[in-house]
Order: structure tokens, then C-alpha cells, then sequence
């Protein structure tokens, strides 16, 4: 008999999404224009051409989302609201349309007993707040925290879980560094200063949801990687260092009450011709403002390498991992390579370092092309064995005392993957982009029944 995985009955199941990835209707009912559709709208920047002007066109086919989450059992959905369509200009004027899409999609998860959890920035910023400079300006921040006020007034009822951001590493570096997502930047002071201002937002927030939405549970999101020298020499070693540091240290460290880390602020600085300006005394308490619970994001493993180094030792051999469609850089791509362990590390890790009171995964899922066989099943084996070999780790981390409330599978369904377009497949349910249609893929039969039992067996 094959061992059986359990998990405490309080312990929540969900799925995620994002709005600009499965929405559509990119300019219906007063909804304002953000940077990503702008992105999209501009030849050069998605590998396929393709946009979010359509994707899973859920802006209409809510209810039956809901209805196919109910069946799969479901006990929690963490989706994000589209700041412009709240408010179109990004500050100001609300649009009372935008409100009530939500508040229906809220009523009707309730209706089927589904937990919303709601992030309120999953990157579609107002393009008319990136025309006054975007994240980069400290009135980003404010703006911020007046569109949480709108959103948590009228939604704070009956939403009891909030998540200030997604993965701020990819709103700042990713989108004003590396260029590869919107509005595609390549200018490190102006990531750093994004940086900074995205955790003031999220600080700024913090009371105004608890205000707004009393007897809620408000936490931020952040992605992280495993990172591994690629060999022994001190370059590849200093390489790794730096790298984890850019990446999975500077958030938490701040929002956890430490500032910036010292190495790192060494790193920056010959990038800020202005120094750390932009950092006003108290800006570190009001980042730091409590928060009831860790967001991780795990995808993936990084084998750290300094190319430049003339003096490096030849790449250590790294037992080869299989590897999903999925890759780093847009078009030098390296497939991110699946471990599972590292999930179980870096959960370890953050409870060690950090102490997070609670922690959900709040994202963990694979990338994989598997379409239907022609009778109408979506055979996805591997991406089955992804969500069980990680829920696996995240057991035995829970067996160490990792504070672990819930796990959110990426995706609910297949969607707008960004930069990379809608060749990339996450879904645990398939979506036939012609016809809109909807079908769980192995892997969500697997999910729900392992939903239903409270864990599952280790065949
Ligand atoms: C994360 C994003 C999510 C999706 C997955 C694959 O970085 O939060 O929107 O793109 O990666």
C-alpha cells in the first residue's frame, strides 16, 4: 500500500489567476487603459504577437468559471482586480462599473462557497499613472493606496483575504530593469526607486484594508527562486549571493522590519547618480507595517553562472532535472527545471529568517503544451506528478513547523502568459482559445478528488 500525504482539515485548496492574463474586454464598460495593454498594442514585445485583448474572455464567462471551480471543489480562488477599471485614470474618478464586476464575481464565489482572495496588484497599472512616471514616482505609491481605499470600501464585506501585491520583484526589476514586461524599461535606477515604491504602497495599504475590511486577514505576495552556484569559484559563488539577494532578499527583508540589505545596497548604488534620495525617513516603519501572512510564489530553481569571470571552475554536474516549456528570458530562453525540493528549502528557509506568522503558496504550477486526446481528456501527467511532488514538500515542511495555511495551484486555467504570449500552457484546466471552451485537464481530476480527501496517495 502506497503512502497517503494528509493535510489538516483547515487547510485551504485553491487556485489562481490574474486579471490581465484571463479577463479580456480590455476596453469594455469604462475600463481605462493599463500598461499592458499598451504593451501588447506595441509590435516587438510578445513572442507571438498576441494580447490580452480577448484571453479567457472571463470579463464575461464569470459565471460558469464559477461554476467549473465549484465542480472541481474548490475551496479558495485567488484572483486580482484590474485597477483600471476601477478607476480608468488611475486616480480620481471611480468607475462604478468596474466596482460592480467584482462585487458580482465576490457574491457568486461566496454563492458557491468559494473563499475569494483578492490581489489587488497583479501588474496592470493605469497607463495614464506610467505617463506621470509610473512606479518609479512616490506618487504611484499614494495612488496606490487611494485605489485599496475604493476597492476595500466597497468589497471589505465579504473579502477576508488580501494580497497588496504580486511578486514586486517582477512590477520593479522585471518590468523597469530587464525590460521584459511592461512598460519595458531598461534603466536599474529607476527598478530601485519602482522597488521602493511598491513597498511603501503595499505599507501604505496595510491599515487602510484592515480599516476597510474588518476581521481580514492582508499579506503581500512575493516570488522565489532557488539559487545554486554553478560551481565552487568564488565568482559564481559571489554571482549566486547577489543574485538571491536582488531577487528573493530585498522584499522580504524590508517588509519584514530589516531594511535593505547591506550587500545589496552596495550592489545599487553606482546605479543611483542620485543616491537613495527617494527614501524618506519613516518610509522603512510604514513598509514594515504588520502583516498576517506570507504569499510564495515557487516555480523553479536558478543555477547561478558568472560568464565574465576569467578565473571560473568548470560547472559542477548537477543531477539533470526535468525541465517544463517555461523558460527564463524571452529569447534566450533556459526552461526552468522542475524541483520540488526546493520548495520544501525555501518554505524552511522563510519560516527560519522571517518568522511569517502564516504562509500560503499563493502560486506553484508548470508549464506544459498537453492538449486533448481526442476523446475528450486532457492527459497531463506530469504537471499531476508537479502538483503532487510539491504538495508533498509542502507537507514535510509543515512537518518542521512551517506556519503553512494553503496552497494555490497556477493556474485555474491556461492564459495570457505575459511576454511570452499563449504558447505557454499552466492551466489545470485547458482552454481551447477558439471557442472559449473550458476542460479540466487530468491534473484538476486529480486536484479535486485530492481536495475531497484532504490529501492523497504517494503512487
Ligand atoms: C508568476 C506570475 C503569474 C504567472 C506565473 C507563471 O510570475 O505571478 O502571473 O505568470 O508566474
Amino acid at each position: 500500500m502506497s503512502a497517503f500525504i494528509s493535510f489538516p482539515d483547515d487547510f485551504i485548496w485553491g487556485a489562481a489567476t490574474s486579471s490581465y492574463q484571463i479577463e479580456g474586454a480590455w476596453n469594455e464598460d469604462g475600463k481605462g487603459e493599463s500598461i499592458w495593454d499598451r504593451y501588447t498594442h506595441t509590435p516587438g514585445n510578445i513572442i507571438d504577437g498576441s494580447t490580452g485583448d480577448v484571453a479567457c474572455d472571463h470579463y464575461h464567462r464569470w459565471p460558469q468559471d464559477v461554476a467549473m471551480m465549484k465542480a472541481l471543489g474548490l475551496q479558495a480562488y485567488r484572483f486580482s482586480i484590474a485597477w483600471p477599471r476601477i478607476l480608468p485614470d488611475g486616480r480620481g474618478r471611480v468607475n462604478p462599473a468596474g466596482l460592480d464586476f467584482y462585487s458580482r464575481l465576490v457574491d457568486g464565489l461566496l454563492e458557491a462557497n468559494i473563499k475569494p482572495v483578492v490581489t489587488l496588484y497583479h501588474w496592470d497599472l493605469p497607463q495614464a499613472l506610467q505617463d506621470t512616471g509610473g512606479w518609479p514616482e512616490r506618487s504611484t505609491a499614494e495612488a496606490f493606496a487611494e485605489y485599496a481605499d475604493v476597492v476595500s470600501r466597497r468589497l471589505g464585506d465579504r473579502v477576508k483575504t488580501w494580497i497588496t501585491h504580486n511578486e514586486m520583484w517582477c512590477a520593479s526589476v522585471l518590468s523597469y530593469e530587464l525590460g521584459e514586461h511592461a512598460p519595458g524599461w531598461r534603466d536599474t535606477a529607476a527598478a530601485v526607486r519602482a522597488a521602493h515604491h511598491l513597498l511603501l504602497s503595499h505599507g501604505l495599504a496595510v491599515p487602510i484594508l484592515r480599516a476597510n475590511s474588518p476581521d481580514s486577514e492582508v499579506g503581500v505576495t512575493l516570488n522565489f527562486e532557488i539559487m545554486e552556484p554553478a560551481s565552487a569559484s568564488d565568482a559564481d559563488r559571489q554571482a549566486t549571493r547577489t543574485i538571491d539577494g536582488t531577487y528573493n532578499r530585498w522584499f522580504v527583508s524590508a517588509l519584514y522590519g530589516r531594511h535593505y540589505p547591506a550587500d545589496i545596497v552596495a550592489h545599487y548604488e553606482p546605479h543611483l547618480p542620485n543616491g537613495w534620495d527617494f527614501v524618506q525617513p519613516g518610509d522603512f516603519d510604514v513598509i514594515a507595517a504588520p502583516i498576517d501572512f506570507l504569499g510564495v510564489n515557487y516555480y523553479t530553481r536558478r543555477i547561478v553562472r558568472d560568464e565574465a569571470a576569467p578565473d571560473n571552475l568548470p560547472q559542477t554536474h548537477f543531477p539533470d532535472l526535468p525541465k517544463c516549456d517555461m523558460h527564463t528570458g524571452v529569447w534566450e530562453p533556459v526552461y526552468w527545471e522542475i524541483y520540488p525540493d526546493g520548495l520544501y528549502q525555501l518554505l524552511n528557509r522563510l519560516h527560519f529568517e522571517y518568522q511569517p506568522g502564516k504562509i500560503y503558496v499563493t502560486e506553484n504550477g508548470t508549464s506544459f503544451a498537453d492538449g486533448p486526446d481526442g476523446s475528450g481528456h486532457v492527459p497531463d501527467a506530469r504537471r499531476r506528478l508537479y502538483l503532487r511532488d510539491h504538495l508533498s514538500a509542502c507537507r514535510r515542511a509543515m512537518d518542521n513547523g512551517v506556519p503553512l495555511a494553503g496552497y494555490f495551484a497556477w493556474s485555474l486555467m491556461d492564459n495570457f502568459e505575459w511576454a511570452k504570449g499563449y504558447q505557454q500552457r499552466f492551466g489545470i484546466v485547458w482552454v481551447d482559445y477558439d471557442t472559449q471552451q473550458r476542460t479540466p485537464k487530468e491534473s484538476a481530476l486529480w486536484y479535486r478528488d485530492a481536495i475531497a480527501h484532504h490529501g492523497f496517495a504517494l503512487d
